[in-house]
C-alpha cells in the first residue's frame, strides 16, 4: 500500500507483529458502512461518478455478504480489516476501488469504525442487562414476603425481605445500563473528514455522512478526532463497574449456596461436582464471573495506561486499544447471559431462611426504637439494650428469654408488650419509609421493575 517510497519488502517480523487483521476483523461490516457512506459524500463532491459509485456500493455489499458467510479471504499480508477490504473491492470492481481512499486516512476510518461497533454492541450489552434484571426480578418475586438476616460486615444486622436484597442489584445493573447508554451516545459523533490528522484538501460533506451512519454530529477538531479513544475508555469503565456489581452478586450468591447459609439452591444444570469429593455441588458460575470481573478491570487499566503520554496526533500505540474493549464487550455479556439462565432456575430454601432470620438479636434496634417512643435519648436508649444482649450472652439465652424484671431493671420504660416488639416480621412492616424494606414497599418497587422492565425494547 505505501509501495512508492519504499525498496524494500517489510520483514515477515514486522508483519507478524504489526498485524491486526487477526482481530480487528469485527469491524469488517461497520468499516463497509463508514466506507459507503464515504463515497456517498465523494460523489457529492463530485469525485465519482455515479457509475462508479454504484460500482463500490455493490462491491462493498458483495465483500459484506463474504464476510457474514465466513468466506471471505483475509490477508494478514495486508495487515489490517480496512486494508483487507479495500483491497477485495479494487479487485473486484477494478479502477472506482482505488478511488474509495481518497481524502481519507484509516485514522480516520479505525475511529469511525470502533465507534459505530460500539454503539451497535452497547445495545446488545443493555439488551443482555435487561434480561439478567428481570431474571432477578423473578427470583425476588418467587421470595415472595420471605425474611432474611441482612449483615454488615459480614455480621447479622437487622432482618430484611429476601426480595429486598435481590432488588438492591437490579437498581445497581439500571446504574450500569445508564453508564452504557451514555458512553454510547457521548460516542455517536464522526470523526471521518479528520483524514490522518490535518483534514484534507478535499472537502467533503461531513454533516451528510454523519447523517447517513446515524451520527449525531461531527467531530470540531481534526487532531482531536483520530487521536480520542476517550469514548472506548467510557465504555471500558462502564464495562468495569458492571463487572464489579456482577461480582458482588456472585459472591452473595455462593455465600448463599453454601452449606453454612443454605439460603439459595442453584439447579444441577448451573452447577458442578468435584471429581474428587462425590458431596461437592460447586457454584462455579457465580466464581468465574466473579473472577472475570479481573479482566474487565484490567482491560480499563491497559486501554488508560497505553493512552497515557501519547503525544497528538495518531499513534500505532492506538491499535492496542481494540483488543481490551472487545474482550471486555465479550466477558461482560457472557457473564450477563449465564447470570441470567442460572438465576432463573435457582430456588430459595425458605426455611433455612427463617431459621436464619429467628435471632432475636437482629431485632435488637427495635427495642431501642421502642425505649425512644418512650421517650429515652437515643444514645442512653441504644446503651440500656447493649446491656441486655451482654446479659443474654452471659445467660447464654436469647434476648426473647429475658424476664420482665431482667428488662425493668434495665429500664423502667419497658412494659409487657415490649417483647412483641423482637419479632422480624412486626419489626420489617414498621419499616415504610421509601427505599426501605417493608413488604408493602417492597412489593411495590418489584411491580414498578417488572412495569419498567416490560416496557422496553428489549
Ligand atoms: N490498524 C490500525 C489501528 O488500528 C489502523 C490505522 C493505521 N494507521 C496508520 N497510520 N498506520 O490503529
Amino acid at each position: 500500500m505505501w509501495h512508492g517510497r519504499f525498496t524494500q519488502d517489510p520483514s515477515a517480523r514486522l508483519r507478524a507483529y504489526g498485524e491486526s487483521v487477526s482481530f480487528d476483523r469485527r469491524l469488517a461490516l461497520h468499516d463497509v458502512a463508514g466506507s459507503k457512506a464515504h463515497a456517498a459524500a465523494l460523489r457529492k463532491a463530485g469525485l465519482l461518478t455515479a457509475r462508479e459509485l454504484a460500482a463500490i456500493k455493490r462491491g462493498l455489499d458483495a465483500v459484506a455478504r463474504e464476510v457474514r458467510a465466513g468466506k471471505f479471504n483475509w490477508r494478514e499480508e495486508l495487515e489490517d480489516v480496512h486494508m483487507n477490504i479495500e483491497a477485495a473491492l479494487t479487485k473486484k470492481i477494478g479502477a472506482a476501488g482505488a478511488k474509495l481512499h481518497t481524502a481519507r486516512s484509516r485514522n480516520d476510518q479505525v475511529a469511525t469504525d470502533l465507534r459505530l461497533w460500539m454503539r451497535d454492541e452497547t445495545a446488545l450489552l443493555l439488551a443482555a442487562v435487561r434480561s439478567l434484571q428481570k431474571s432477578l426480578v423473578g427470583l425476588a418475586a418467587r421470595a415472595g414476603e420471605a425474611i432474611m438476616p441482612g449483615y454488615t460486615h459480614l455480621q447479622r444486622a437487622q432482618p430484611v425481605l429476601a426480595a429486598h436484597h435481590l432488588l438492591a442489584y437490579v437498581e445497581m445493573l439500571e446504574r450500569d445500563a445508564g453508564r452504557l447508554a451514555d458512553a454510547a451516545q457521548r460516542a455517536n459523533v464522526l470523526p471521518l473528514g479528520s483524514g490522518a490528522l490535518a483534514g484534507s484538501t478535499i472537502a467533503l460533506d461531513r454533516a451528510f455522512m454523519a447523517r447517513q451512519l446515524g451520527f449525531d454530529g461531527v467531530s470540531q477538531n481534526s487532531m482531536d478526532a483520530v487521536s480520542d479513544r476517550d469514548f472506548a475508555c467510557e465504555f471500558l469503565s462502564a464495562c468495569a463497574i458492571a463487572g464489579m456489581h456482577l461480582s458482588r452478586l456472585c459472591e452473595d450468591t455462593v455465600l448463599w449456596a453454601s452449606s453454612e447459609f443454605g439460603f439459595l439452591c442453584l439447579s444441577d444444570a448451573h452447577t458442578t461436582g468435584s471429581s474428587l469429593m462425590p458431596q461437592k455441588k460447586n457454584p462455579d458460575i457465580a466464581e468465574l464471573a466473579r473472577g472475570k470481573t479481573g479482566r474487565l478491570y484490567g482491560n480499563l487499566v491497559s486501554l488508560l495506561t497505553t493512552l497515557k503520554g501519547l503525544p497528538l496526533s495518531y499513534n500505532r500505540d492506538l491499535q492496542e486499544d481494540k483488543e481490551p474493549v472487545f474482550d471486555s464487550a465479550d466477558t461482560l455479556g457472557a457473564s450477563l447471559e449465564i447470570l441470567a439462565e442460572m438465576f432463573g432456575a435457582a430456588q430459595w430454601d425458605k426455611k433455612r431462611m427463617a431459621a436464619a432470620a429467628d435471632d432475636a438479636l437482629l431485632v435488637a434496634t427495635d427495642w431501642a426504637d421502642y425505649l425512644v417512643r418512650r421517650g429515652l435519648p437515643f444514645r442512653e436508649a441504644h446503651k440500656v439494650v447493649g446491656r441486655l444482649v451482654g446479659l443474654s450472652v452471659k445467660r447464654g439465652v436469647t434476648l426473647r428469654e429475658l424476664t420482665p424484671g431482667d428488662l425493668h431493671s434495665a429500664s423502667k420504660l419497658f412494659r409487657a408488650d415490649a417483647l412483641r416488639v423482637l419479632e422480624a416480621r412486626r419489626s420489617l412492616q414498621s419499616r415504610t419509609a421509601e427505599g426501605a424494606p417493608s413488604p408493602r414497599r417492597v412489593a411495590s418497587r418489584l411491580a414498578w421493575w417488572r412495569k419498567h422492565l416490560s416496557r422496553r425494547a428489549s
